[in-house]
């Protein structure tokens, strides 16, 4: 296992964001749907989309990954996902529903916890069974089979989770009648699938909002898409500039995505000036402490906590930050201590009271986010930082490493 090895920096200049991790791997898993040619561009060269491509490869379809553009052609042929693909990245239970919408049955692992918590998948089986699916678990795989849909059903998710928003909306685009998710998750990665999905010839509206309606369709037709930029990406660089006191241009994103982090960030003393497609953050100067919340969207997202918390860690006075998503998504926290952070934390809130330096050593990141947080943590940090646990960040980062050079920053990848 490699590690990066990140020295003090202040990092300067424009840093251009790649397509959405988080909206290319829903989109690959509704892919299955149709079985006419596809080309998805825009989608980041990452570990976990090089899972969700073997995973499709896996059951049947022929796919072409070259220069950020999947070419996907042929129908899905094997209703089997086996563990090794599942384990290595949760968001494959999203093909499980699809899947067995065009073979009439599907089994799919279940994924296992990971290191943001505990992370069931209830509510898609919820979901499955009231979209007419007999689920059956057993030996750690569910297995799925379709049945007769009612010809109006309503979904009401217990909490607006992503995945499960994703997974049965994607389920119903072919199944006939209405379908409706209330609760749904208003994250604009909804709406970038809704989108897709709709370019394909499903009729679904309300994405973005907390009631989605979907009128199932007979089949999907083949077309090209372009993924949305990466917002958690474009989130991570802004607060690492600032966070180094640096300064720069957030390049070819949609900045109503992060308006709740451009907030946070001008009321603790960032500069940040937005245009139509990109945002100039300055971190000139001190920064204050500030509480938050971490909600689902609109709200401030679990993706970008650990990565605010290394921020407020230098911030002057006492800041609180509750999670609300992942209750114990704190991981991060025991090594940014190691680093020199005051950092507590008490029944899902981290009280950080401000400090004046960090210092550089050695860490281990536990998860994709909680990784690129500890290398904003190394870039700040006195002395020379080694950040372990490489492959977190190669899930969710492209060229990582060029990026940060390309701002000045210094950091190599030791493998
Ligand atoms: C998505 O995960 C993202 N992953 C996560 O990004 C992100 O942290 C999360 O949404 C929240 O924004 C992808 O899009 C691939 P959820 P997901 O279902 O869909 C509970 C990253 O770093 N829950 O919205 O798995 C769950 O335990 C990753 O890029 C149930 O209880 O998240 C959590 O507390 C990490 N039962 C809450 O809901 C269920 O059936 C929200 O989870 C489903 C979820």
């Amino acid at each position: 296992m490699g590690y990066f090895k990140v020295k003090n920096s202040i990092l300067n200049g424009n840093v251009r964001i790649s397509g959405a991790k988080n909206s290319a791997l829903p989109i690959l898993a509704a892919t299955i749907l149709s079985s006419e040619k596809l080309e998805i561009e825009n989608v980041p060269d990452l570990l976990d989309v090089q899972t969700m491509i073997e995973i499709l490869r896996k059951i049947g379809k022929e796919v072409i990954f070259e220069n950020n553009k999947v070419t996907l052609n042929g129908t899905v042929e094997n209703h089997v996902v086996p563990y090794d693909l599942v384990r290595k990245m949760r968001a494959s239970f999203n093909v499980a529903g699809p899947l067995a919408v065009i073979l009439g049955e599907s089994k799919v692992s279940l994924p296992g916890g990971c290191a943001i918590g505990v992370r069931p998948v209830d509510y898609h089986i919820m979901g499955l069974k009231k979209l007419g699916f007999e689920v059956e678990i057993a030996h750690g795989e569910v297995y799925i089979k379709k049945g007769k849909k009612e010809k109006e059903v309503i979904i009401n998710l217990p909490f607006p989770s992503v995945g499960a928003t994703e997974h049965l909306m994607t389920t119903a685009a072919l199944m006939e009648g209405i379908t409706v998710i209330e609760n749904a998750a208003m994250e604009p990665e909804i709406v970038d699938l809704q989108n897709f999905l709709n370019s394909l010839g499903a009729k679904i509206q309300g994405a973005g909002s907390r009631k989605i309606v979907i009128e199932g369709v007979k089949s999907l037709n083949g077309r090209s898409y372009k993924v949305m930029p990466d917002r958690i990406e474009a989130g991570t660089y802004a607060i690492a500039i600032a966070a180094t006191g640096g300064k720069g241009y957030i390049e070819e994103i949609i900045p109503e995505h992060l308006e709740i982090l451009w907030e946070i960030l001008k009321e603790t003393g960032t500069n940040v000036t937005i245009e139509k497609n990109r945002v100039f953050v300055d971190g000139k100067g001190k920064k204050r402490g500030i509480n938050i919340n971490i909600q689902p969207y609109p709200g401030f997202p679990t993706d970008l906590q650990p990565q605010i918390l290394v921020y407020l860690s230098l911030a002057d006075g006492v800041s609180m930050v509750v999670e609300n998503v992942f209750k114990n998504r704190f991981h991060h926290i025991d090594e940014l201590v190691r680093m020199g952070a005051d950092i507590r934390v008490v029944d899902g809130t981290a009280i950080v009271n401000g400090v004046k330096k960090l210092s550089g050593t050695k860490v281990e990141g536990t998860d994709l986010r909680a990784t690129a947080a500890l290398i904003i943590a190394g870039l700040v940090a006195e002395g020379t930082t080694e950040v372990h646990n490489d492959f977190h960040v190669l899930r969710g980062y492209e060229n990582i490493v060029e990026k940060i050079r390309h701002l000045n920053g210094e950091i190599e990848h030791i493998v």
